[in-house]
């Protein structure tokens, strides 16, 4: 789909997958870092089953589930939520901030804008390759600390405009806590490279202040997201997305204002991210 990262994968019917497809699934996300496939019929215990497939299915905190089924969440903006913020409307790693973030995050189209709400992503791989040999050296000993603040005690003040379709919990001291990860992550399976820093999530270096690790983090952040690391997707209902979340960012683009966006979103355990050695 671009030269970074992003493919599109014709002819599967993920809803009874062979051990083929998910092979194949496997392969194409190792060279792509995200995958799509069009006109998917999935329900959501379907979509439970196809991402076991693919690992542990992890049932995310913070986030309220779908009714009767806890794996699920729902990213829902209703046409009537207007002028607020969307869920995952800055670039992020899903739940970066976990001591074991996860591995791959499914996402599946229910009901979208025609035009609108597209998502886009961004190889951090690419990321990390177009840096300097030198800045490359310099990063690959740091960890950075990371928080889950949008649902700890720092969180969004209450009445903030945020969109209440997507039932975050607010105020839990958990989500305060400090967790070090590498700046530098090692791919498990790739063994490739990445950054793993997001602006969502990532506070500041190990031992410096927040005003020390400004400027650094400020140039990865924007960094990171360079057009030519990045593709883009044009939802249509019934779209599926699967993505790994260990050497990719990703954006929900919040353009959508009077239009209903529904997707269903599963994710599979991670690990522990790992840095250079
Ligand atoms: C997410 O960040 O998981 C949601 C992305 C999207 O809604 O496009």
């Amino acid at each position: 789909m671009a030269p970074a990262c992003g493919a599109d994968i014709d002819g599967l019917d993920l809803s009874e997958p062979t051990p083929d497809a998910i092979d194949l699934v496997r392969t194409a996300l190792a060279d792509h870092g995200v995958i799509f496939v069009r006109d998917q019929r999935l329900d959501p215990m379907q979509q439970v089953r196809l991402t076991a497939m693919f690992g542990e299915v992890l049932r995310v905190p913070y986030i309220a589930p779908l009714d009767g089924h806890p794996d699920v969440i729902a990213v829902l903006k209703e046409a009537d939520e207007q002028r607020i913020s969307t869920f995952g409307g800055t670039w992020h790693s899903d739940f970066s901030f976990l001591d074991e973030p996860p591995g791959l995050t499914l996402l599946h189209a229910i009901e979208v804008p025609a035009t609108g709400g597209d998502t886009l992503w961004s190889s951090q791989v690419a990321a990390h390759d177009a840096l300097s040999d030198a800045m490359q050296r310099l990063l690959a000993p740091l960890r950075a600390v990371q928080t889950g603040w949008p649902h700890g005690t720092g969180g969004p003040a209450p009445g903030a405009a945020v969109s209440r379709s997507v039932v975050m919990t607010r105020n839990d001291p958990s989500a305060d806590r400090e967790v070090l990860h590498p700046v530098v992550r090692v791919h498990p399976i790739t063994g490739r490279a990445a950054l793993f820093v997001n602006p969502v999530y990532t506070q500041r270096f190990e031992g410096m202040t927040v005003e020390e690790s400004r400027p650094l983090l400020q140039f990865l952040f924007d960094h990171a997201v360079r057009p030519e690391f990045t593709c883009r997707l044009r939802w249509t209902p019934g779209t599926l997305a699967i993505w790994d979340n260990r050497c990719l960012l990703h954006l929900a683009i919040n353009d959508y204002d009077g239009r209903r966006r529904l997707l269903h979103r599963t994710t599979t355990a991670g690990e522990r991210p790992v840095g250079p050695t």
